[in-house]
């Protein structure tokens, strides 16, 4: 078997976007094709990822679409759908058939509209995303994303003592993060004082520790380490690659604050990689809420369970502390596409590892990690990338 690298990225900034879902993605995919100095006519395979636009755009069988669009015909294209975990799933899967030597080259990407351009408002969109919930036993009780995650962050707060102004740091953490990516939603610093005066979501949730609905697009090139030398771009190996599930409503899994799918997905990841927590230069996590950060960064056994929280206030996680994360502003501040999130976590990773991140460049950094999450955390894909030796 081969392994995969990247060998070209490209994203749009997350925010409000007026255009069609292909003419969004577009935006994403020929960057990332002029990064890698490829043509359409040179790739081998499409995996294309959306999450909600059959409900939210009346938009499905998606793929050939956007491909169409892009000038891309006579090679096989695929749409995923896994919730927010939706482009890391496609990803995975190209990664998985170039190591396979089914595809030399492919086309890896997502986009997505959630924000009120799609003639949908912050109730309809908060019920659109509910139908990644259990569709007997969680949505006829009014349970939506907000409330999922504060069920998690409570109980873990009730386990370690987790404490509301911690999960405000995270908040001002990644608004700070974000505050150096110009393809951020939400730059801006933030104080501690302003989060916690925010307005209550969903207890112990305010405004500031929610991601808010966000439009845009991201695309990667993925191809076999053989050939990665043609290519324009310096390549990014992906070294890892796992893949988490659990059940699915809430009250069938063992533990809320473990999330199993985020530990079983790491430890594959870091088995196939050959490396350790203890390796991880950064990481970009699903902060879909500051809460679900902290969650992460100890399934991923960055640090201690309990110490998430902490680690946040001691900025230990920030930019220039001991393992840095979200160095992007994660979904918190960058935003939160949900279809788009997964592959824009790997742009990340691979402008960090080709040392391209600027002002928020993350210092030595040779090992990356991304935790990509969908619905309530039934589904975990983690992906360990390193710089090219
Ligand atoms: N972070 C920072 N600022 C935000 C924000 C966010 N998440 N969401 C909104 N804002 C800002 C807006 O820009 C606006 O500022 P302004 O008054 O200066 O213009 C203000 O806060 C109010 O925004 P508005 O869009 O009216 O808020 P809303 O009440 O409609 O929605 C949330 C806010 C947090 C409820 C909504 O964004 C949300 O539900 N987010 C979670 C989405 C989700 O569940 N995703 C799936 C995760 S698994």
């Amino acid at each position: 078997m081969t392994k995969a690298t990247v060998v070209g990225v490209g994203m749009t900034k997350f925010g409000v976007h007026d255009q069609t879902l292909p003419e969004l993605f577009a935006d994403a995919a020929f960057p990332a094709l002029d990064d890698a100095g490829v043509a359409q006519d040179e790739l081998d395979a499409f995996y294309f990822g959306n999450a909600m636009s059959g409900l939210s755009e009346n938009e499905t069988h998606l793929a050939p679409k956007v491909a169409t669009h892009l000038g891309m015909t006579g090679v096989p294209f695929q749409r995923f759908e896994d919730a927010c975990a939706t482009s890391a799933n496609a990803f995975k899967n190209a990664v998985q058939a170039v190591e396979a030597g089914v595809h030399d080259t492919v086309l890896v990407g997502g986009v997505e509209r959630c924000t009120p351009e799609t003639g949908r408002d912050t109730p309809e969109m908060t019920r659109i995303f509910a139908s990644a919930s259990h569709r007997q036993y969680e949505q006829p009780a009014g349970l939506t994303f907000p409330g999922v995650f504060a069920l998690l962050t409570k109980r873990h707060m009730h386990e370690y003592g987790t404490t509301e102004e911690q999960l405000a740091e995270v908040a001002v953490k990644n608004h700070y993060h974000g505050s150096m990516n110009d393809r951020a939603h939400f730059g801006g610093e933030k104080t501690v004082e302003e989060v916690l005066d925010g307005p209550v979501v969903a207890d112990p949730f305010r405004l500031m520790d929610c991601c808010p609905f966000s439009d845009g697009a991201s695309a990667v090139v993925v191809t076999s380490e053989d050939l990665a030398g043609s290519f324009d771009a310096e390549g990014v190996d992906v070294t890892g690659n796992g893949h988490g599930v659990d059940a699915v409503p809430l009250g069938d899994k063992d533990s809320l604050p473990e999330t199993k799918a985020a530990r079983d997905a790491a430890r594959e990841a870091y088995d196939e990689a050959g490396v350790t927590a203890n390796d991880v230069d950064f990481a970009e996590v699903h902060d879909c809420f500051t809460g679900a950060e902290v969650l992460a960064t100890e399934a991923l056994g960055l640090f201690e369970d309990g110490e998430g929280g902490p680690a946040a206030a001691e900025g230990r996680s920030r930019l220039g502390g001991e393992t840095p994360v979200n160095p992007s502003g994660g979904l918190k501040a960058k935003g939160h596409p949900i279809g788009a999130t997964g592959t824009a976590q790997i742009t990340e990773l691979t402008e960090q590892l080709r040392g391209e991140a600027g002002e928020r460049q993350v210092e030595d950094a040779r090992t990356g990690v991304a935790h990509n999450l969908g619905g309530d955390s039934g589904t975990t894909v983690v992906t360990v990338m390193e710089e090219r030796e």
